[in-house]
């Protein structure tokens, strides 16, 4: 064959969509899978959201069925401009802003956008699957910090700071967090801004949880006016209105970054899916959203309380904290996995061959989630979260008889 790019050897597959793909195998086969892996919500989208966005698309088939502007609908754009005003109490104007396909696309554009070849790109370890593939992309180095639990997954400021090269371009987190749902405290988002002020870096940070909160609150860094020159924020419409395939998210940050990012996905993408589009319309009305989250926040915090409950419960050698926020129970598994005898990733397969439960071996987040499982808790309610626990229990007994 002939040769493929060095790009190809050099970015690693995502874990969590092989796991997905083992999953639909699975269930292909008639298995009935306990589903604690990806961050798919059980939850459809909401019916209200779905009338309108079919209503609309009968009325203008033409529009519904044409490109955008590569930035996005203008009435989208008006609607998230009002969304950041409603719950953010922060001022965007519409060349600080431009639509993705997801957030996975503005991750990636931002990653093209900010970074030069060999350019140091910093983000915790553990952390989402895609921010040091993006680094890799875009011909840059990811530079992992570590995070711990001992240290409640906060970012530790002087060991980012040991880090920070003259090549550093950029730090890039999340809060919520994935995997392990820590919230970033306030003192800590501060001194990030301090870093990015001193050192003259961005900041990129993922927003993709910033409604889904159960305890605490989102620090928003475009309140802080000297943080706006550096702090490029990404969102998506995946989570908290749970429209994983509509494939929408955005950017907003400074207009020079958006300007790039929108010329990028000129090449990209082009434009957004335009239904999509127009269903962010009305997810966005502050009423509807407000609605929304009310009931999702229940359902969610519900499945959390439950998730976390069952560990003790039945994996109580498991090291774990209650995640404030985002969808997912990060547990050091270390005692378990010992007595076994299997790494992270062999106790991941074996798992869900054997017991039908899919969850996430930690290390597929950074080298400091090895010996950690990633467990989902918005995929399931609380009787299957129960009884996928157990059946962890019962897996784990097996394998030390
Ligand atoms: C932290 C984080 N960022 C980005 C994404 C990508 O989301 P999407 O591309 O669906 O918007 C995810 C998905 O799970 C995520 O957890």
């Amino acid at each position: 064959m002939r040769k493929l790019s060095s790009l190809v050897d050099r970015v690693r597959h995502s874990a969590i969509r092989e796991m997905l793909k083992e999953v639909a195998e699975l269930r292909l086969k008639g298995y009935d899978i306990i589903q604690l892996s990806t961050g798919q919500p059980s939850l459809p989208i909401d019916e209200e959201v779905l009338e309108y966005l079919i209503e609309e698309m009968r009325r203008n088939r033409l529009l519904a069925s044409s490109y955008t502007p590569t930035k996005g609908l203008r009435s989208v754009l008006e609607a998230i401009q009002n969304d950041l005003k409603v719950f953010g109490n922060i001022d965007v104007a519409l060349n600080e802003l431009v639509i993705t396909e997801g957030a996975t696309e503005g991750l990636l554009l931002i990653a093209l956008t900010i970074l030069d070849r060999d350019d140091e790109l910093i983000i915790m370890d553990p952390s989402y699957v895609s921010y040091p593939q993006d680094a890799v992309i875009a011909g840059a180095k990811p530079v992992f910090v570590e995070e711990n639990i001992e240290e409640g997954f906060q970012p530790n400021i002087n060991r980012i700071l040991e880090h920070i090269t003259p090549k550093t371009k950029a730090i890039l987190l999340a809060t919520p967090d994935n995997p392990t749902g820590r919230i970033l405290r306030k003192d800590v988002a501060k001194a990030l801004i301090d870093i990015s002020e001193d050192h003259d870096i961005w900041l990129v940070i993922d927003e993709a949880y910033k409604h889904l909160i159960y305890e605490g609150e989102h620090f928003w860094f475009w309140r802080e006016d000297r943080a706006r020159e550096r702090t490029i924020c990404v969102n998506t419409f995946s989570k908290d209105p749970a429209m994983t395939g509509f494939r929408l998210g955005y950017v907003y940050g400074p207009k020079e970054v958006i300007a790039a990012i929108e010329k990028f996905k000129q090449y990209s993408t082009l434009s957004s899916n335009t239904p999509a589009q127009i269903a962010a319309v009305y997810y966005l009305k502050p009423e509807v959203k407000k609605r929304i989250l009310e009931y999702t926040l229940r359902i969610y915090k519900s499945r959390r309380d439950k998730m976390y409950e069952a560990v003790k419960q039945y994996l109580p050698e498991a090291v774990t904290i209650k995640p404030e926020g985002a969808m997912y129970l990060f547990a050091n598994m270390k005692n378990y996995l010992r007595k076994v005898n299997l790494s992270d990733q062999e106790f991941m397969v074996k798992l869900v061959k054997e017991k039908h439960v899919a969850v996430v071996a930690g290390s597929s987040f950074g080298e400091k989630g090895k010996d950690h499982i990633r467990f989902t808790f918005v995929g399931e309610p609380e009787d299957r979260i129960e009884k996928g626990i157990k059946l962890i229990k019962e897996f784990i007994d097996e394998k030390i008889d």
